[in-house]
């Protein structure tokens, strides 16, 4: 049988590039892993998905899967995967994170959460056991512990005690996993996931507590929430000189194409966002040479491919005039190429990234494409 995670090649610093082996197929790494928060990648079908895109794994998210369509559905259907009609590796978050941000109220108790839905105000709770149960249900390749993300900024105090509770979740959930089998016939895999905040001794502490629990990976939260960029790499750098080299380490909610090849840089294996399609669908998209907002009118009478560089079929079927036209129109149509290009470029991003790690110059290469990536067209 293949190992979970096998790193191909190796850099003198931190980046590597690896293969994660699970039941619905392999995973290149470092990856890119769009969000399908409701079993569906916003605007984008899946066809499109594997076929344009390239994606090898996707995001579902616990939270949403439960309030709707609910688990009745989802097992009658034979899970996530028969559901969506996806067969290639699914993560699913736990849940956690999303109660807080998205139910206007919530009560945390040791046991769990207490909230209230989004969608029609119904109370639900949610503990470190329900939170397994549903993901088993899901039945995701790949999915997280039951944590508790810090706010930035977030008070010493507070960041140490939320970062225990998920500590002693995290042991709820492993109990729990040990003590039920999987449903639908393929291996499920449980992520931990390291909390502290922006202080280094807290994440010393929980990188330390995650590697100990010995999992077959491990992930990195609470990052992203609105720190500054350099307290990012700052405390995934910390965090990534503890967590096993043998594993593959997953960076939860990055980011901007550039915060993604810092990441990498850090040695981060796994990375999802919300950025190429949410803001996909505010007209920006991303490119080699930097971020183009769509509704521009310098692009009115630009009929030159929409991407020269992108790998996309959209990139070169449309102009950049036609897509401004779609975006001022208001047509579905804009938000949907523009989906279909930036996942595209992310995906192309990391495998270009992922060649230059086993080509061995993958730094220079970061260094030299950056600049353009950060520009604004
Ligand atoms: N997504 C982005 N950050 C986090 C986090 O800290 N925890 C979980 N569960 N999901 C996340």
């Amino acid at each position: 049988m293949q190992p979970f995670f096998e790193i191909e090649k190796k850099t003198e610093s931190k980046a590597r590039a690896g293969v994660i082996s699970t039941s619905h197929g392999q995973i290149q790494t470092p990856i890119f892993m769009p969000v399908g928060t409701v079993a569906s990648v916003k605007t984008v079908h899946q066809h499109e998905l594997k076929e344009d895109i390239k994606a090898e794994i996707i995001l579902g998210n616990t939270y949403h899967l439960y309030l709707r369509p609910g688990m009745e559905v989802m097992q009658n259907a034979g899970g996530l995967h028969q559901f969506m009609k996806w067969d290639l590796p699914i993560l699913t978050d736990s849940g956690g994170y999303q109660v807080f941000s998205l139910s206007d109220s919530r009560k945390m108790t040791e046991e769990g959460v207490k909230f209230k839905s989004h969608i029609d105000g119904s109370f639900h709770f949610i503990s470190p056991e329900k939170s397994m149960e549903i993901q088993r249900q899901i039945g995701a390749d790949i999915f997280m512990a039951f944590d508790e993300c810090t706010p930035y900024p977030c008070e010493y105090n507070q960041a140490k005690t939320s970062m225990e509770l998920t500590h002693r979740w995290l042991k709820r959930c492993i109990s729990w996993c040990g003590e039920n089998p999987e449903l639908y016939g393929h291996k499920q895999h449980l992520f931990p996931i390291v909390q502290g905040s922006v202080y280094s001794d807290l994440r010393k502490i929980s990188a330390e507590v995650i590697s100990e629990a010995d999992a077959i990976g491990n992930a990195i939260g609470g990052l992203s929430v609105g720190e500054p960029e350099e307290e990012m790499y700052r405390i995934t750098d910390i965090v990534t000189d503890i967590l096993p080299v043998a594993k593959p380490r997953y960076l939860m909610g990055v980011g901007t194409p550039w915060n993604i090849l810092e990441s990498i840089g850090l040695g981060i294996d796994m990375m999802d966002c919300v950025m190429p399609t949410r803001n996909a669908r505010n007209a920006m998209l991303f490119t080699w040479n930097g971020v183009m907002n769509m509704k521009n009118e310098k692009w009115k009478n630009d009929f030159s491919d929409l991407d020269e560089f992108g790998t996309s079929f959209v990139d070169r079927e449309y102009s950049k005039a036609y897509v401004r036209h779609l975006f001022i129109a208001k047509e579905y149509l804009a938000k949907q190429i523009a989906s279909i290009h930036n996942l595209a470029f992310y995906l192309d991003l990391v495998k270009t990234a992922r060649q230059h790690i086993v080509a061995g110059d993958f730094y220079e290469w970061k260094d030299s494409v950056t600049p353009a990536l950060r520009q604004r067209l």
